[in-house]
């Protein structure tokens, strides 16, 4: 089944209670946090993450656009994250192993992301170790950007290292997905599809998040 999994990032943060409640039918909260180092964009953090928490019990995807994410992991687990994606390129191999740990240590799931420049071989030596992993079809920082169709190798790359290595891994695509790029995506072998201006342009939210299920 397709998960969609609508980012926090493009809701009204002064109606956040709202535009949570209008994403109910999703199949998880995608709650981007940024830190203006690994991205060029400041976002949101660990009490909003304790805010949202409150307001649904939809599993909260936290992924970390932030340096060395093994500093930050415990705390974002414990504010409530369910999910807990760290970047490849945001620290050593080491270090993204114990953020990894750590993770699971709190009864979370974990994964790897990897941006658009960075090739499909930098997930294997964390996959038996991941719960999802993350492909970027955008540069990861902003909201509303264009789908980078040319990632969709990469994602097909990985399903088949994911079938093959440890085949209940999650494969989450991140950025432009739209009712015509989530076709694409679910073609490539993604299962969530992460949509934020998708979803909260909508005039009924509902209704595109099953539309972006195909
Ligand atoms: C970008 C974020 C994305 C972003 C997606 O750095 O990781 O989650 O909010 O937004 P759209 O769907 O508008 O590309
Ligand atoms: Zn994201």
């Amino acid at each position: 089944m397709i998960k969609i999994a609508p980012s926090i990032l493009s809701a009204d943060f002064a109606y956040l209670g709202r535009d949570i409640e209008a994403i109910a039918t999703a199949d998880y909260v995608h709650f981007d946090v940024m830190d203006g180092i690994f991205v060029p964009n400041l976002s949101i953090g660990i009490p909003v993450l304790q805010s949202v928490r409150k307001m649904t019990a939809l599993p909260i995807d936290a992924h970390l656009m932030i340096v060395q994410p093994v500093r930050y992991v415990e705390q974002f687990c414990d504010a409530g994250a369910d999910l807990v994606t760290c970047h490849v390129e945001a620290d050593t191999p080491e270090n993204i192993h114990l953020a990894l740990e750590k993770i699971h240590a709190r009864g979370k799931r974990a994964g790897v992301v990897v941006k658009p420049n960075t090739r499909a071989e930098a997930v294997l030596p964390f996959l038996e170790a991941c719960d999802i992993i993350l492909v970027m079809t955008v540069e990861p920082g902003f909201g509303g950007q264009k789908f980078m169709a040319d990632m969709m190798p990469k994602v097909a790359q990985i399903r088949r290292y994911i079938d093959e290595r440890n085949p209940a891994c999650e494969l989450e695509v991140d950025g432009g997905v739209d009712a015509v790029t989530s076709k694409t995506c679910i073609a490539s072998g993604a299962n969530v599809l992460v949509a934020g201006s998708a979803v909260y342009r909508s005039a009924d939210i509902p209704a595109k998040i099953k539309e972006l299920r195909g």
